[in-house]
């Protein structure tokens, strides 16, 4: 008899198998068990009878506890009935592993008791598909810059520089030094990108986020691929093709998963069709600024306002130029306008805002040594970084995307915290 995972019983039909499973929920008439089932690969239904089975088997199935852990044996079944449309007739089961009261019940938890038992509650359906449409952006992302002839390059977590900014910054000591949990692998990609031409940095990025959002957490995945030679109309081109490759992936590959989710796979395929809206910041003021919003030519964007412009074009949209001032220290200057640079970020539409922020890297020695200044950068903590540009310079670009903003728009959830498995925000450390 051959051990097999649920999601493989379609090559099992009327055969007798084994599977190592755990009971999420259970009912019970007269001479008839039903067990829901799950192991990991998938869920489906275990259905015990008291002829087939015996008086004590019956009564011992009856009486499982959620979440013990058992190996069942049995014929699998078409079930066109369940979604997954397969079942198990069990003809004998053994218990691996007892289970206590199980705090998740079926019933409805409120988001903190579900946050505080995030350990557990990643057992259930909704986390679990959410789970694998993660893996499955990963693998898909990993796919699409390995075809693009990129080069996987891992920065470092432990940092001494902090290019986007010194007020959101993990600091911790460093055998007497300060170092910093990185915010962006960006740095490193640029050498990365002298080295080896493409390059991808992919890993967990860090942020002391003291505002509590939706849209935030303080330990996100960045994707952030870097690219010697490229303008920022080849970067803009490389992204929407990247967003529209992940979107058709997870359509293709996480079907069941979005059907739990209730994700609507019609409006996710509007997002592979390319090219996406492009508009400009000074534009984007004025379109704001038409439709009634408050806002004056200067000010970063918040959610409402990337809500509104998104939303606008129905599809994700890249802002372009912003003001130099509101950007980071290393982005290209506009070449007509010394107040802009050269950069875009791609607003995701369903009210889920910026998802990439990206741009064309300065490559002038002496421009990127005034920023440091200007932006109060410790100079020594750089001193690596503008070798980069003393040795052969040469025009590149770059974006990082977040991974938890892109997921919670393709899983359609209200918050950051529900697509990694364990959020760290303001006020969670734990589990
Ligand atoms: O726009 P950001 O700050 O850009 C950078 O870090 C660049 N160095 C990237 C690059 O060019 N290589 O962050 C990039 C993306 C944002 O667009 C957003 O999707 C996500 O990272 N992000 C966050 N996600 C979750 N929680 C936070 N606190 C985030 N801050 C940024
Ligand atoms: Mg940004």
């Amino acid at each position: 008899m051959e051990t097999i995972r649920i999601i493989d019983s379609p090559k099992h039909v009327n055969e007798t198998v084994k599977i190592g499973v755990w009971v999420t929920n259970k009912r019970s008439s007269g001479k008839i068990a039903f067990l829901q089932l799950r192991d990991g690969s998938g869920f489906f239904q275990g259905v015990v009878l008291k002829n087939g089975i015996g008086e004590e088997k019956f009564t011992e199935a009856k009486e499982l506890r959620q979440e013990t852990s058992l190996y069942v044996i049995g014929e699998i079944h078409e079930d066109s009935r369940s979604h997954f449309g397969y079942e198990i007739q069990i003809t004998d089961f053994e218990v691996v592993g007892e289970s206590e009261d199980y705090p998740i019940t079926p019933k409805e938890h409120g988001i903190d008791f579900l946050l505080d038992h995030r350990h557990l509650w990643l057992r259930s359906t909704r986390p679990n598909a959410i789970m694998k449409i993660r893996n499955e952006v990963l693998h898909a992302a990993n796919e699409f810059f390995y075809k693009e002839g990129f080069t996987k390059f891992d920065a470092p977590i432990l940092t001494g520089s902090a290019p986007e900014g010194t007020t959101e910054l993990f600091e911790t000591d460093y055998f007497g030094k300060n170092a910093y949990l990185s915010q962006t692998g960006q740095l490193y990609g640029e050498a990365g990108a002298m080295a080896l031409g493409k390059i991808y940095t992919l890993g967990p990025t860090f942020r002391a986020e003291k505002s509590k959002t939706r849209r935030h957490l303080t330990e996100f995945w960045q994707l952030e691929p870097e690219m010697a030679w490229y303008h920022q109309d080849e970067s803009l081109e490389l992204q929407e093709r990247m967003v529209a490759y992940l979107v058709q992936a997870v359509i293709d590959n996480c079907q069941s998963e979005l059907k739990i989710l209730d994700r609507d796979v019609e409006v996710l395929k509007k997002y592979t069709q390319l090219p996406y809206p492009r508009i400009s910041y000074d534009d984007a003021i004025k379109l704001l600024q038409e439709n009634g919003f408050d806002v004056k030519w200067g000010i970063d964007f918040g959610s409402p306002e990337e809500t509104f412009l998104a939303n606008h074009f129905d599809k994700p949209v890249f802002v372009m130029n912003y003001p130099k001032d509101i950007k980071a220290f290393y982005m290209q200057p506009h070449p007509t306008r010394d107040d802009l640079v050269v950069c875009a970020d791609l607003l995701a539409p369903e009210g889920y805002g910026e998802i990439i922020g990206g741009s064309e890297r300065s490559s002038d020695y002496d421009y990127i040594l005034g920023r440091l200044k200007e932006t109060g950068q410790d100079l020594s903590n750089y001193e690596w970084y503008l070798d980069l540009l003393r040795y052969g310079a040469v025009p590149h670009s770059g974006f990082g995307m977040g991974l938890e903003r892109f997921l919670t728009w393709i899983t359609l959830q209200d918050h950051l915290r529900e697509v990694i498995p364990f959020p760290r925000m303001l006020n969670r450390l734990n589990p």
